[in-house]
C-alpha cells in the first residue's frame, strides 16, 4: 500500500507543533495502523530523522495506552476498535490519512502525539478502588451477586482508561470514563461502604482537572474502543445528586437505603 501520511509533530509542550507530510510506500494491509507507524520510524530513523512518538504498550486493546486521532475520529473510523486493533485493510491503496493526538485541555501534548494523562491517575485515586483488605481469592458464590448486576458491573469495567470520550467530546468531559468507574464498583457489594464519597470526590476532582460537564452530545459513547453505553453517565449522576443531597457531607456519609 501506498499511503500520504500528515502527522502532527509536536517537538515539546512549549512548541506550537504542526502538520508534517509523510509518502510511505511499503505499507500492507495486514499491518495494524501501529505496525504501519513502526514502519513509517524505521524509515525516519534509517534518514537520520526524528522518529514520530506514539504511546502504545499492549497492542491487544486492552491496556488503553494507545490514542491517536485519525482522519478527525479517535482511535479512527472503525466502530469499537482501539488504534493497536485498527488494521490498514481498512485503509484504501493511495490514501490520505491524518494522525493527530488527543487533543483536549486536561490532556496537554508531551510530544508529537503522545499526551499527558495523568489527569485520569488523579481522578482514580479520588475514588477508583476499594479500600479493603481483599485476602486471597474469596470462595466461588460466597458473596451472592444478581446475575443482571454482575454483568452490568462488568460492561462498565471493560473500559480501559483511554481517554478517547475525552477527545472526542466538544465540553472535553470525561463523564463517560469516570461513570464506568463509579458503576462498575458501585454496582457490586464491596463498593458500597465508599459508593457516596468515590461519587462526589471523583466529580469534583473531574470539575479541578479541567475536563468539562455533559451536555448530551454522546460522542463519548460513539468513539469508545469498548462501547460503554452513557447509560453508565446517568448513574454516575443519581449517585452524585443522592450523595450530595441526602448524605450531605463532601466526603460521602453512610448511604440511605
Ligand atoms: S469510557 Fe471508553 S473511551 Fe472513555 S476511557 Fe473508557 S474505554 Fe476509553
Ligand atoms: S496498546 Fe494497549 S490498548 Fe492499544
Amino acid at each position: 500500500m501506498k499511503l500520504t501520511l500528515h502527522i502532527w509533530r509536536q517537538k515539546s509542550r512549549e512548541d506550537k507543533g504542526g502538520f508534517v507530510t509523510y509518502r510511505l510506500d511499503d505499507s500492507s494491509p495486514h499491518m495494524s495502523f501501529l505496525e504501519m507507524l513502526d514502519v513509517l520510524n524505521q524509515q525516519l530513523i534509517e534518514q537520520g530523522k526524528d522518529p514520530v512518538a506514539f504511546e502504545h504498550d499492549c497492542r491487544e486493546g486492552i491496556c488503553g495506552a494507545c490514542g491517536l486521532v485519525i482522519n478527525g475520529y479517535p482511535h479512527g473510523p472503525q466502530e469499537g476498535t482501539t488504534t493497536c486493533q485498527l488494521h490498514m485493510r481498512h485503509f484504501k491503496d493511495g490514501q490520505e490519512i491524518t494522525i493527530e493526538p488527543w487533543r483536549s485541555k486536561a490532556f496537554p501534548v508531551i510530544k508529537d502525539l503522545v499526551v499527558d494523562r495523568s489527569a485520569y491517575d488523579r481522578l482514580m485515586q479520588k475514588g477508583g478502588y476499594i479500600s479493603v483488605r481483599t485476602g486471597s481469592g474469596a470462595d466461588a458464590n460466597a458473596i451472592p451477586i444478581p446475575k443482571e448486576k454482575a454483568e452490568l458491573a462488568m460492561d462498565a469495567a471493560e473500559c480501559i482508561g483511554c481517554g478517547a470520550c475525552v477527545a472526542a467530546c466538544p465540553n472535553g468531559a470525561a463523564m463517560l470514563f469516570v461513570s464506568a468507574k463509579v458503576s462498575h464498583l458501585g454496582l457490586l457489594p464491596q463498593g458500597q461502604p465508599e459508593r457516596d464519597a468515590r461519587a462526589i470526590q471523583m466529580v469534583k476532582k473531574m470539575q479541578a482537572e479541567g475536563f468539562g460537564a455533559c451536555t448530551n452530545y454522546r460522542e463519548c459513547e460513539a468513539v469508545c474502543p469498548k462501547n460503554i453505553s452513557i447509560n453508565f453517565i446517568a448513574r454516575l449522576n443519581r449517585d452524585f445528586l443522592k450523595a450530595a443531597l441526602f448524605c450531605g457531607s463532601e466526603k460521602g456519609g453512610k448511604r440511605s437505603k
